[in-house]
């Protein structure tokens, strides 16, 4: 067991742990996060993406001991209801959401390629978020949103 310090959504947290445990179980389990999901747990379907230090990783694989000292962001911490984030806004507006359990890695995904990359072309859209699964099939939509998202952030 290993006393883990970082901060998640701007806010310092303690996380007493194997720490070879993944991320995502701390956030989950120890911290109470809904948002992000598990999917896989092998870095294979995105549903548990997070950002570290403003980058996409999947927290299923990730050790919680390699946060330590580092910020972590959630999809909750992206937006608020008030103020959302523009694929939060995007999403809604496109109505995109079937079951939603897709939903985290998508916007998390997006998210930090949308802040790196203004205008994309559809191809890189789709080549952005390759590997990532919706199993109720609202692809369509998901790049409509992207789009809609990537113009309002340009
Ligand atoms: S649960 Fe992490 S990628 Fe699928
Ligand atoms: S909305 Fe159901 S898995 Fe994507």
């Amino acid at each position: 067991m290993a006393s883990i310090k970082f901060a998640v959504d701007g806010k310092a947290v303690t996380v007493n742990a194997d720490p070879n445990m993944p991320l995502l179980y701390a956030l989950r389990d120890d911290l109470k996060m809904g948002n992000p999901h598990f999917g896989c747990g092998l870095a294979q379907c995105g549903a548990c993406t997070v950002h570290l230090e403003g980058e996409a990783v999947r927290s299923c694989v990730m050790p919680v001991s390699a946060v330590a000292g580092k910020k972590v962001t959630t999809l909750k911490g992206l937006g608020t209801p008030e103020k959302p984030h523009p694929l939060q806004a995007a999403y809604v507006q496109e109505q995109v959401p079937q079951c939603g359990y897709c939903i985290n890695g998508w916007i998390m995904t997006a998210a930090a390629f949308l802040r790196d990359k203004k205008k994309p072309t559809d191809a890189e859209i789709k080549s952005a978020l390759e590997g990532l699964k919706c199993r109720c099939g609202t692809h369509v939509s998901i790049l409509k949103a992207v789009k809609r998202a990537a113009t309002m952030m340009g």
